[in-house]
């Protein structure tokens, strides 16, 4: 018998791992889990019954062109049936993208930090990761990204708002970054968290996408939505993107459960909404008063604060478990918090005040 294992491609050597968001403590007194930027509402009581019923036929397969779902955004969002395709939450449709845009020698830019997705789809792929620096401020470096593009650049992430820092590129300098882009390279604009955005500078990526056939746009309902755990996002772009994407998907991947839940969460779109605003609400609060206690807080745009604690992050992170909140650090550079439920943000609030007073 041969000791030899399988060959597996050299591209996947040292690929990191995707970091779930830790889940909170499961005895002992009450935890929450603010580490992995979910809606924390429960399922609304129309979409678990729909999703109910769905259940009872899922010895079937989904419908694999997703048709419904795919109708209802055409209608809301005014684009052609063409133009959209549906995946396993906007991490797969990401993934669709760089697998249809970038292999080796190709290469693929976003910002850093960003979306921790990023890198590791891009190194599945074969392609080259280009990381350009977030500002000072903690924002995209659109002037430095347009610099980074070569004849080898495929694609390009823009987060917005970006994934961990909650930051925004807004309408003037996006356009003005769109406009330097060689039209052969596709910039995907990843809205996972648009719904949350109260700043009216701040783009639609899908008002850019009309007359821009090198963009796509991102979308999902995982979060404002709170279907996390159902994997369901879409994506929207001209021909011939759109149709990679379909082609790049795999079949059935978006379970019909998943399809009909988010259906139904179109059409409960007021509850939805209040919902998003009372954690929009939480969020000036909780940002208020962090500054309050003396942190500096970039301004917030999506369903979490960012701090950049350096090194004193993995001992924040401690404190804040041991207050009973999990939250995601990301070691030596600074911690994201999720806005929760109002009793977790008050839990957090006082962990940070008292991390606050002993430094
Ligand atoms: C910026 C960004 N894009 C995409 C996703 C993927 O979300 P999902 O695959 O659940 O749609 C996330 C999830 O955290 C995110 O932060």
């Amino acid at each position: 018998m041969s000791e030899k294992s399988p060959k597996l491609r050299a591209a996947l050597d040292g690929i990191p791992t995707y970091k779930p968001g830790k889940p909170a403590a499961g005895d002992g007194p009450r935890s929450f889990k603010l580490s992995s930027n979910e809606n924390p509402y429960p399922p609304l009581a129309g979409v678990l019954e729909t999703v109910a019923n769905s259940a009872a036929s899922f010895n079937r397969y989904p419908d694999l062109a997703c048709t419904a779902l795919i109708a209802e955004l055409a209608t809301r969002f005014d684009v052609p049936l063409e133009h959209l395709a549906t995946g396993t939450g906007s991490v797969g449709l990401a993934q669709q993208i760089v697998q249809s845009t970038a292999g080796p020698g190709d290469e693929v830019i976003y910002a850093w930090r960003s979306f921790e997705a990023y890198p590791i789809i891009t190194q599945i792929a074969g392609a080259t990761s280009v990381r350009v620096p977030l500002t000072d401020a903690e924002v995209h470096d659109l002037d430095a990204m347009a610099d980074a593009i070569t004849d080898r650049t495929r694609l390009i992430f823009v987060c917005n708002p970006n994934n961990p820092t909650s930051t925004v590129v807004r309408r003037a300098e996006l356009e003005r970054f769109l406009d330097r882009v060689p039209s052969d390279v596709l910039v995907v604009l990843d809205e996972a968290y648009i719904e949350f955005i109260r700043d009216d500078q701040v783009p639609n990526g899908i008002d850019l996408y009309r007359d821009r056939p090198n963009v796509c746009v991102l979308r999902t309902f995982s979060k404002a939505y709170g279907l996390a755990g159902l994997r369901v996002g879409f994506a929207i772009a001209h021909e011939p993107v759109a149709a990679a994407l379909r082609k790049t998907a795999v079949p059935f991947g978006v379970s019909q459960l998943a399809q009909d839940a988010a259906v139904a969460s179109l059409h409960s779109e007021d509850a939805l909404r209040d919902r998003v605003e009372a954690l929009v609400a939480e969020r000036a609060r909780v940002a208020g008063a962090l500054t309050g206690q003396g942190w500096t807080v970039p301004e917030a745009h999506a369903n979490f604060v960012w701090l950049r604690l350096g090194e004193r992050t993995a001992d924040f992170a401690a404190a804040c478990e041991a207050a009973g909140v999990v939250v995601r650090p990301f070691p030596g550079e600074g911690t994201r918090v999720t806005i929760g439920e109002r009793e977790a943000n008050d839990l957090f609030l006082r962990a940070a005040e008292g991390f606050r007073k002993e430094l």
